[in-house]
């Protein structure tokens, strides 16, 4: 038994979830959580909304409301959105509570105390008419590059470039339009140049299993010789910087963010009431560490994060053995287009998983994304395709072959698993393929090629299609009862087992399965919302999962002759593409 921790990117709590985020990290997340459970394996599954940062601050200044309003309300929707999509976190809570800006001011004094931080001066631009400095994102100007006048602080929409507030020419503050002039601050910078070596020889270990493109960045990345990078703001909004002196400074968010991964494990612990066992996950060298982020998250995870982990060298732990857990993978997805677009927020050009949840079930849109996963390279989501690929492999491939024995079954044989008769070679040939299948399929999802493993289950389904139409237990029930039996029986074990390798990806319809076929069980926890204490004496809310009875299924079915099945219904719809209208 492996202890893997699986850690997911945090979505920012300005806005809705879209299918950008389900196929960038929550889905190629919750695919490998759910095999791992099956497998045996200890999973601890966390992430939560990332509140703070001007994404959420500026849609506070738009709707005229306090940032924590947009945070709870996309928090709370957070919640919702992915109990319906089935993303099985074993917590999923926020960056605004008590015990995260304890842990965050803890790394960040740490860091201090090991001389990896230091002040300096820095100029930036300060609004005279609001009194305060102006965070990148809330100024805009001319790209110094290519003249486009509605460049914003941070980077230049028309040319790409990417910017410093200060290089703009005529900025004005996004606020009121009001010119900003330059003033000087002091923050804290993390002194990335005394952590190259350790992150270069980090990066130089064996990372055979990275995906290339992740390795190759992470590597040029350092390569190219680490500079400073300053790691707090003068923002009202945010974790407070843990110093005399500096109460009108914040942490800046990706400093603190990525810092959730430990402090919601610790939340976790917590909360289930074994407050130590978070350690488990993040002190054993043998425990493994993932993180599933879209590609423009590598460098924060691949490089600052561990800067940080090797900075503090210890943390609650005076054993100088001890260390944290770095990154063993970072299984980073490249980008999903929409019909041949780049994905916008602004440009209201995205596909929103609550107003798909309204309408259709989870199952096929788990199916889609993971059919198409942008593994290795930007791939496009389409609704045309979507709906063959539900029409042509989910339902006519899959759903019908569960449905045509199922049901065969539940007439012709009282509503009961048939006791099989002799088995030939075509019985004994189709389970022992599948049988065998549970390794390499296994291997597959272990290390995060889930198309391919997704490919290999599909192939398997049309096996055990041909091999019924080559049985025909319709025609055998007129002349050999027994022959039907057995071929009702063979074709039912695989179903049961392919129920088990399709469950990581669909699993509410591989939930149905499992009840029609009898079992009293369930095929994977519960997941539930929760509220929690602890939030600067607020409570809040997270979504948790309850493991019990969902471990060590990983295996070939057992399913006993004479069990009582349940009335079958179909596991999946035909969509018609007209009806995916309005989706966009
Ligand atoms: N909120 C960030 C984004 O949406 C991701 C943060 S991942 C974290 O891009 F680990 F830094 F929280
Ligand atoms: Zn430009």
């Amino acid at each position: 038994m492996t202890k893997i921790l699986i850690c997911v990117a945090w979505p920012y709590a300005n806005g809705d979830l879209h299918v950008g985020h389900l196929a960038g990290a929550y889905l190629p997340a919750d695919i490998f959580a759910r095999y791992h459970r099956l497998a045996g394996n200890d999973v601890l599954m966390v992430s939560g909304s990332d509140s703070h940062g001007t994404p959420i601050t500026i849609r506070a200044d738009q709707e005229g409301v306090t940032p924590d309003v947009i945070f709870e309300r996309y928090h709370t929707r957070f919640l919702e959105t992915q109990q319906r999509i089935g993303i099985s976190y074993d917590l999923f809570t926020h960056t605004n509570t008590a015990n995260h800006y304890r842990v965050a001011q803890d790394i960040f004094m740490r860091l201090l105390e090991q001389g990896h931080l230091y002040r300096q001066v820095q100029r930036q631009l300060y609004s005279e008419a609001e009194g305060r400095f102006l965070p990148d994102r809330y100024v805009e100007g001319t790209c110094p590059h290519c003249g486009y006048t509605e460049a914003r602080g941070d980077q230049c929409d028309n040319c790409g470039a990417l910017l410093d507030a200060l290089e703009l020419i005529d900025p004005r503050s996004k606020l009121d339009g009001s010119t900003p002039v330059v003033r000087e601050t002091e923050h804290f910078f993390l002194d990335l140049a005394s952590l190259q070596d350790q992150l270069a020889a980090y990066l130089a270990e064996d990372k055979e299993h990275w995906r290339s493109n992740v390795i190759h960045f992470s590597r040029n990345y350092v390569d190219a010789g680490l500079q400073g990078r300053p790691i707090t703001r003068d923002i009202e909004w945010g974790v407070p910087v843990p110093l005399e002196g500096y109460e009108n400074k914040r942490l800046y968010v990706w400093f603190e963010a990525v810092i959730g991964y430990l402090s919601a494990s610790i939340e976790w612990a917590h909360d289930t009431g074994q407050a130590e066992a978070w350690k488990e996950w993040w002190y054993d060298p043998a425990a493994r560490t993932y993180y599933f982020i879209g590609k423009d998250n590598i460098p924060f995870h691949a490089v600052i994060w561990p800067a940080e982990l090797i900075g503090i060298e210890r943390l609650y732990e005076d054993d100088p053995a001890k260390r944290l857990n770095l990154p063993y993978d970072v299984p980073a997805n490249e980008f999903m287009h929409i019909e041949g677009q780049q994905f916008s927020k602004s440009r209201g050009l995205a596909i929103w998983l609550p107003d798909y949840l309204d309408k259709f079930a989870p199952d096929p849109m788990r199916y889609y994304i993971a059919a198409v996963m942008p593994e290795t390279r930007d791939t496009d989501f389409s609704w045309a395709d979507f709906v063959r690929r539900n029409n042509d492999e989910l339902v006519a491939t899959w759903g019908n072959l569960c449905h045509r024995i199922l049901t065969f079954a539940y007439k012709h044989f009282d509503g009961h698993v048939p006791v099989p008769g002799l088995m030939d070679r075509a019985d004994v040939g189709l389970l022992a393929h599948i049988d065998v299948s549970f390794g390499p399929i296994g291997r597959l999802l272990s290390t995060c090629k889930f198309r391919a493993a997704l490919n290999e289950t599909m192939a398997l389904a049309r096996e055990v299609n041909r091999y019924l139409d080559e049985k025909a237990p319709w025609l055998q029930i007129k002349e050999d009862q027994t022959a039907a039996s057995t071929t009702v029986y063979v074709a039912l074990r695989a179903i049961d087992s392919l129920k088990v390798m399709f469950s990581p990806f669909l699993p509410f319809s591989s939930e149905d399965l499992h009840q029609y076929l009898g079992y009293e069980d369930h095929l994977f926890g519960r997941q539930y919302i929760g509220t929690v204490g602890e939030n600067k004496e607020r409570q809040h809310k997270t979504l948790c999962y309850d493991h019990s009875g969902a471990a060590g299924r990983w295996a070939p079915s057992e399913l006993p002759a004479g069990q009582a099945l349940r009335r079958p219904q179909p596991l999946f719809q035909k969509l018609d593409p007209e009806v995916m209208e309005g989706l966009m």
